[in-house]
């Protein structure tokens, strides 16, 4: 059989679940990532290229001729990777184009696109200078809102203070101190929203959109929601409180508005695109967009997806409108539990060089989803970064699901090893016995 080509971009535990997936739907693919990690490699071939650096990345794809590029992390999309592929080497990208990904790219444009459009969020103002900005907070005395910085801050760039004092500090923080540069030369001040938070991936052909089963992410570093926020500690999927009603509505309010308010604006969506959204007793209303995949979102989610879609084909269909992905229905089987292995310093610190065996983690029937790791110059494994790994269980319930891959995880050695011993907790015991 003469195998397709495909190149994805990206280095972790994301890349891992979508590297794996392809593997057990694809016999078709030939599968290339760049840089990949060394979990990625025992299903592709990997190159050095960093997925920021869109002139080496062009120079792959010009060597590589891809049939399909998957693009795993936000920031080559905002910078324009799929327009450069289409127009200097004619090659397909699945993902929006630059034009179409300010939905993560830009917080303020994201937020005047959803009021344009009548999409249900938290009301909000945007500042381009702190004075304005101070003046607000305190015309209005305390009031809980949610401070955030414009462009693309690697997750960190939304802060929730809890007094005025601390609401001052964020502006300054974010505008006069500049933590995330220029990324925060405007920020929005939204009203901070009450309720339960869900992550709702679709696949979008610029017309249509197909859902994947909801999850839930655990996003502050400590047990009970405590701690800073992080790029995710855990996640579950799917989410029982998501009944096919309340599926219908976020699509019909939320989804669909946004599919078509980009198409009227002239930017169709192609590609994943990811709704942030919290449950409120007013319904539900979006948080934040992403322009990609969820992580750790998406190593909870492909593992359900039954395997009767061949995923390289699934995604190729977001390519042009009206492919048929209207008429697809994604089905998944039972629940997973997703857990983050970080550096014990994690968000603040990472991990360089440390051993890592992650030899008796499939013992437990845990999938394992290697994201900071790489090998050393004797092909030793070790840790490469805050996040190093995520053990995924999978069952028929969550308390069986969550017993794997906490298994998992304590089979999972290295150094300074740390996890939330809380994740999917709730759920699990809300379970019949
Ligand atoms: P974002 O990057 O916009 O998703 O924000 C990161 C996290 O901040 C979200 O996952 C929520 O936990 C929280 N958040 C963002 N906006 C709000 C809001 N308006 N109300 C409450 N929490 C929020
Ligand atoms: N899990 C949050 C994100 O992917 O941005």
């Amino acid at each position: 059989m003469e195998k397709r080509k495909v190149l994805l971009i990206g280095g972790g535990g994301r890349e891992a679940a979508i590297a794996w997936h392809i593997d057990r739907t694809c016999a078709d693919v030939e599968l290339h990532a760049t840089p990949g990690n060394p979990g990625i490699a025992e299903f592709a071939a990997c190159h050095s290229v960093k997925a920021d650096d869109l002139d080496a990345l062009c120079v792959l794809g010009k060597s590589l001729r891809p049939d399909l590029t998957i693009v795993g992390p936000e920031a080559p999309l905002v910078a324009g990777i799929v327009d450069r592929f289409d127009d200097e080497l004619s090659l397909s990208v699945v993902g929006p184009n630059a034009a179409a990904a300010f939905l993560e790219g830009s917080k303020v444009r994201a937020k005047r696109f959803m009021r344009r459009h009548g999409i249900p969020t938290a009301p909000f103002h945007v500042f381009d200078n702190p004075n304005s900005a101070e003046r607000y907070l305190e015309s209005v005395a305390y009031n809980p809102v949610v401070i955030k910085a414009d462009g693309l801050c690697g997750g960190k760039g939304v802060i929730i203070p809890h007094s005025l004092d601390s609401q001052f500090a964020a502006v300054a923080e974010i505008m006069r101190d500049k933590r995330f540069g220029p990324a925060g030369d405007r920020i929005v001040i939204e009203k901070k929203l009450e309720g339960v938070e869900c992550s709702l991936l679709v696949l979008a052909d610029g017309v249509n959109a197909i859902p994947f089963p909801a999850a839930r992410d655990f996003k502050r570093r400590f047990d009970g929601d405590k701690g800073p926020n992080t790029g995710g500690m855990g996640c579950f999927c799917p989410i029982p409180d998501i009944s096919p009603d309340l599926l219908e509505e976020i699509m019909d309010d939320i989804v669909y508005p946004t599919i078509r308010g980009m198409a009227y604006e002239g930017h169709p969506y192609r590609g994943v695109l990811y709704f942030g959204l919290m449950l409120t007793e007013d319904g539900p209303k979006v948080l934040e967009y992403n322009c990609r995949f969820g992580d750790p979102e998406t190593e909870v989610i492909l593992p359900i997806l039954t395997e009767d879609w061949n995923f390289v084909d699934l995604l190729g269909l977001t390519l042009e409108a009206n492919s048929g992905l209207e008429t697809v229905e994604l089905k998944w089987q039972g629940v997973a539990v997703g857990v983050v292995a970080v550096h014990e310093g994690y968000p603040g610190k990472s991990s360089r060089g440390v051993p890592v065996d992650v030899t008796n983690v499939g013992k437990t029937g845990s999938l394992v989803f290697h994201a900071g790791t790489k090998l050393d110059t004797s092909g030793n494994l070790v840790t490469d970064g805050g996040r190093i790994a995520v053990c995924v269980g999978l069952g028929k319930d969550f308390r069986t699901a969550r017993e794997q891959s906490y298994g998992g995880i304590a089979l999972l050695d290295f150094e300074g090893r740390a996890y939330r011993d809380d994740i999917a907790e709730q759920i699990a015991q809300s379970e019949p016995i």
